[in-house]
């Protein structure tokens, strides 16, 4: 019997042994299955559609020319990610440019390289773009849109509500006039409207109810000004599996109830049907991504708590400590004990909410055994940190059945190259 976990058919403890702990694990198998799940289940089957990777949810080279190689566009929100994604060669044009405060610097990039669409956040943004553009640039712009809606997730990862820092709130002052601004300025292509209203999403009731605001509005600007909106991208948002608690629903009970009240209102209102766009990040890559930590302190506290402490932590998944996340995990050379025990997982960091995992049962852990905490693949690698002078770990990329070393583990040389004494 096969003793150790396993995951996309390579052996996680080979794994450990081969690039050292803590290692992230993604599978570009997985990650091209979900790719694959959004082509035939949203964008064959409903015309001018189109989907945006959010490359906020894990961003490297390697994993932006997965998205180059598919039909998929990209979707940034620093100088950092779109300078990544270009570097890895993604057609301009297919780069949707977002953020909620976009730099000077940030924007003359953006028009420099001709980048397919900059979401505008505010007024005072769409102002600076304008002048930026002048007579040099043309640029297609989106406006987002805060559609006032509440969705069912962690307050710190919901986007859509009244009090937002994104986006225009939607029928403020502020929107009326940055819609009249984009429809008559020479210097920018007002494309349309974009909502986001929230991360890790179970339900689709604030996709629909924002999306019968945004067709409303669509409506409104067509009689005010006789102008046509051709997009609306309806971010992402689709919430995925981190432990046999959550219950994820597939995509297209999102995407069909959006295209419904699409189809439905641009009926209705006898308008053109706009182009519509999502942008999932977790969705792609959540799944498609482990952590292995080799186990070093086992402590416990009598009749209290049994602590196992890993070689990595919050500095390398910060999700528990920020959002109260919970993650599923096993000990990936004992897959097969069944005599397990009630443990708490906790990281290396000086925190005391550096705590991975609260309460999970797991066989006898004893020191040097590997940890795999499953469902790492989003916002892990991307939202890691030095804290503690915490080297970023390896990100090692899985395809077919071959390992391949995608991103080095940071060196100690590496810490200090900034450091100027
Ligand atoms: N589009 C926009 C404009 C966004 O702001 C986001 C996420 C997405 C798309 C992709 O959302 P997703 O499909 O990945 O849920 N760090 C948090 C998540 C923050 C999400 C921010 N925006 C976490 O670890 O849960």
């Amino acid at each position: 019997m096969q003793e150790n976990f396993e995951f996309c058919s390579v052996d996680s403890v080979y794994l450990a042994q081969k690039y050292s702990t803590p290692l992230y694990v993604m599978s570009q198998d997985i990650i091209e299955e979900k790719i694959d799940y959004i082509k035939v289940n949203f964008l064959d089957k409903y015309p001018r559609t189109y989907a945006y990777y959010a490359s906020k949810a894990f961003l490297t080279k390697a994993m932006a020319k997965i998205i180059k190689k598919s039909e998929m566009g990209i979707d940034v929100v620093s100088y950092g990610e779109l300078y990544t994604a270009l570097d890895a060669g993604i057609n301009p044009d297919k780069i949707m440019f977002h953020g909620n405060n976009k730099s000077k610097d940030e924007l003359e990039f953006a028009l420099e390289r001709g980048i397919g669409r900059i979401v505008v956040d505010g007024i005072s943004e769409l102002k600076l773009l304008i002048e930026l553009a002048g007579e040099r640039f043309t640029t297609k712009i989106l406006l987002r849109i805060s559609p006032n809606v509440e969705a069912h997730t962690h307050k710190y990862i919901s986007t859509g509500q009244l009090d937002s820092k994104f986006g225009l709130s939607f029928a403020s002052k502020d929107l009326d006039e940055a819609i009249e601004l984009a429809i008559k300025s020479e210097h920018i292509d007002f494309k349309g409207f974009h909502f986001h209203v929230g991360s890790q999403l179970f339900d689709n009731e604030a996709h629909v109810e924002s999306t019968k605001k945004a067709m409303e509005l669509i409506k409104e600007i067509k009689d005010k000004y006789d102008y046509e909106i051709e997009d609306l991208n309806v971010g992402g948002g689709f919430g995925v599996r981190y432990t046999a608690e959550d219950e994820p629903m597939p995509l297209e009970y999102f995407t069909d109830a959006i295209m419904e009240e699409v189809l439905a209102l641009a009926d209705k209102y006898e308008i053109t049907r706009p182009n519509i766009f999502i942008e999932p990040g977790r969705y792609i890559v959540a799944e498609a991504g482990i952590t292995l930590y080799t186990v070093g302190s086992v402590k416990n506290i009598e009749s209290v708590r049994k602590y196992i402490c890993i070689d990595g932590g919050m500095a390398d998944n910060p999700r528990p400590a920020l959002y109260q996340a919970k993650y599923s995990a096993c000990i990936a050379n004992k897959m097969y004990d069944e005599d397990t025990e009630l443990v708490t997982v906790a990281g290396k960091c000086c925190e005391s909410g550096d705590i991975l995992i609260w309460d999970i049962n797991l066989p006898k852990v004893e020191r040097g055994d590997i940890l795999a905490v499953m469902g790492t693949g989003a916002y892990n690698y991307s939202m890691s940190s030095n804290y503690n002078k915490l080297a970023k770990p390896a990100v090692v990329m899985i395809h077919d059945k071959e390992d391949r070393l995608i991103v080095q583990r940071e060196s100690y040389e590496d810490l200090l190259k900034n450091d100027l004494g």
